[in-house]
């Protein structure tokens, strides 16, 4: 999939979108249709289906799944097989053509795609060169004409021949991919294939589905098969098969999903945003739920599959990750060090996979990846698994590829999170690096008093955030005051700079103010040439061991009259003599504290775009999960 882009320069397109595909009894659009509104949060651009009747019948539209609904309204398309995607593209015009399916040279067979065919230059040559002519600008075509040419190439008598066809075609490609073909003239026959993109097969009654994750498919079972990467699939009504691309021969294992639809739905809530902000009692419970140890004043994490000596022998800690999940580590960072004395490291993961960051045996590799995809992320977990080294992930998708292919970890059982920036997901991470460090802290230096009073921040966390999220309207007042700004700046320091970094990230991402975060005693090293009084500065100032020197810097800002948002520690009427407006959270341990300090910033940002009319659950130009590099 992606656009060819003619002329000088060759970018590779970043594409995540979302695929859908059903075979069985019942009628298959709604299902799709269904699904693909579930994926939506993959991908808005575009979507598209096809539905294999006899002859194969496509529909696709450019914008939003509700114009392919309109779109079919008038004339559903009917058939028990089909296939569909919903699409997202930083490159190039998204448009009906290049929506996908994607059909062959002789419009019999149907493709969807999630990934990059990187090679798609060589193959449109041969293709042309053969005779192929092409409608789309999209590598997907080329792929959708490769799988074809190769099914009309073997002979008629080939026992399974489009999944054969598949398998020659997807041997030529190199790049990623996940996706799903039906062909006219094998009515009753569905195949798929992945790597490096998401792929899940749900098992029905009668019936089998195919998608990009089991948002799309839990309503209708919960037996899945999360397919790994060449595996190639055969799906009929009532039969699958799992082979390789490779020739060697696959293992599976059908998998019961913990997944309540009602999860993904909003309820009364008016965006997925709001919602998962107001989740985080519960997801922050559900992060602590079975992990603690009152006896022992310590936690228990199974799941990371190493016994306490290796656990003790731990002299250092990478931590990797993309966007929030890497603000998450920037705040574990800090836990860890205060907690256990561990040096710890925190790298973006698309930086960490091409570094040659020096590591010994016992060192120790943490990825954090909500949806466990993330195509940065995965490339780090490989690169460091290639190098020997021990891996542990904190994902929330249970069964995600980064799940799979760590050593160990902890999931974080936070529930789906639909909008696209991260909300619940960022408190449920950092809540499961509290827990890291306390683990490591008490084999290490942190005493039993200590780590009791830690379980009890802990346990309070949920409650404090329910007061917290009381101040919803206090907030949005607030964000109505600042909404017509350029620009933010957010300060925090130690282990509150995380917190600046997610907060300004927040603000960016939803509502296209610009925004920054900074230890906040840069300020005087270059960023205070920003402060003006159109400039509001956000300053993280709970009552830690850094709030006076954070004071300090806050009287430097408004000697320069910008004004200051200051979120801080209930009672601490010194600060908010400063600032100009102020939002209080709970007292906490200072590890604890920007589980707190997150949650007004989260409203802050989410009170400003929806004010500012923004998109909130699907902002411009992102995706909730980037799977590709
Ligand atoms: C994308 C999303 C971000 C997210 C990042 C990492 O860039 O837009 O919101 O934080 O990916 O996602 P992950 O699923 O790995 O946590």
């Amino acid at each position: 999939m992606g656009l060819e882009l003619t002329g000088r320069a060759r970018y590779l397109p970043l594409f995540m979108c979302g695929i859908v595909a059903y075979i069985g009894k019942k009628e298959a659009q709604p299902l799709l249709l269904d699904g693909l509104r579930r994926l939506e949060y993959r991908g808005y651009d575009s979507s598209g289906l096809a539905i294999l009747n006899g002859s194969l019948h496509v529909s696709k539209k450019v914008g939003r799944i509700s114009n392919l609904e309109e779109c079919l309204s008038g004339a559903p398309l009917s058939g028990t097989i089909g296939i569909s995607h919903t699409r997202w593209a930083t490159h190039g015009e998204p448009n009906d053509t290049n929506a996908h399916p994607h059909l062959d040279n002789r419009k019999k067979l149907a493709l969807v795609h999630n990934g990059v065919v990187e090679n798609y230059q060589a193959l449109k040559r041969k293709l042309v060169a053969a005779g192929h002519t092409f409608e789309s600008e999209t590598d997907t075509e080329i792929l959708a004409h490769l799988v074809g040419s190769m099914y009309d190439s073997l002979p008629a008598s080939t026992p399974h021949r489009l999944e054969t066809a598949l398998k020659l075609a997807l041997k030529q490609v190199q790049g990623t991919y996940g996706v799903a073909v039906v062909h006219a003239d094998e009515p009753d026959v569905l195949v798929g294939a992945r790597r490096g993109s998401p792929l899940v097969l749900g098992i029905g009654q009668d019936e089998h589905f195919l998608a990009s994750d089991v948002s799309a498919i839990v309503a209708h079972t919960q037996k899945v098969v999360y397919l790994k990467d060449f595996d190639l699939i055969t799906l009929t009504g009532n039969s699958f098969t799992i082979k390789s691309i490779t020739d060697k021969p696959s293992e599976f294992q059908i998998s019961e999903v913990d997944y309540r639809t009602e999860d993904a739905e909003l309820g009364s809530f008016p965006h997925f945003m709001l919602k998962e902000i107001f989740e985080q009692p519960t997801s922050i419970q559900n992060a602590v739920r079975g992990r603690l140890n009152a006896e022992e004043a310590s936690a228990v994490l199974g799941g990371l599959n190493m016994s306490p000596q290796e656990l003790r022998e731990v002299e250092r800690i990478v931590i990797t990750a993309c966007g929030t999940a890497l603000h998450a580590g920037i705040v574990g960072e800090h836990i860890i060090e205060s907690l256990a004395h561990i040096p710890v490291e925190i790298d973006f993961a698309s930086e960490f996979r091409y570094r040659n960051c020096p590591m010994d045996r016992r060192t120790l590799v943490i990825v954090v990846s909500q949806s466990g995809e993330t195509a940065d992320t995965l490339g780090a977990l490989r690169e460091a698994r290639r190098r020997g080294y021990r891996v542990l992930g904190i994902c929330n998708n249970v069964g995600s590829t980064i799940a799979r292919e760590t050593d160990g970890g902890v999931y974080m059982h936070a529930g789906p999170e639909i909008g696209v920036a991260a909300t619940k997901s960022f408190t449920s991470q950092v809540t499961i690096f509290a827990l890291l460090g306390l683990l490591l802290g008490r084999m290490r230096f942190l005493s039993f008093t200590q780590g009791s009073e830690f379980i009890k921040g802990l346990e309070a966390l949920p409650d404090q955030i329910t007061k917290l999220l009381k101040q919803a309207d206090k907030i949005r007042a607030i964000a109505d005051k600042y909404k017509s700004v350029k620009s933010m700046l957010y300060f925090g320091r130690n282990v509150q700079y995380g917190v600046a970094m997610e907060g300004a990230l927040k603000m960016k991402e939803i509502s296209y103010i610009h925004a920054e975060g900074y230890p906040a005693a840069e300020l005087k090293h270059g960023v205070i040439a920003m402060i003006d009084h159109h400039t509001p500065s956000i300053f993280i100032v709970p009552n830690d061991s850094l709030r006076n020197k954070n004071i300090s810097t806050m009287q430097e800002v408004k000697a320069r009259k910008g004004p200051i948002i200051a979120i801080a520690t209930e009672g601490d009427e010194d600060v908010a003599a400063i600032a100009d407006d102020t939002i209080f959270v709970p007292a906490a341990h200072e590890c604890l504290l920007p589980i707190l300090a997150v949650v007004p910033l989260q409203l802050f940002s989410y009170y400003t775009a929806v004010l500012l009319n923004r998109d909130v659950d699907k902002p411009r130009n992102l995706a909730k999960s980037v799977t590709v590099e």
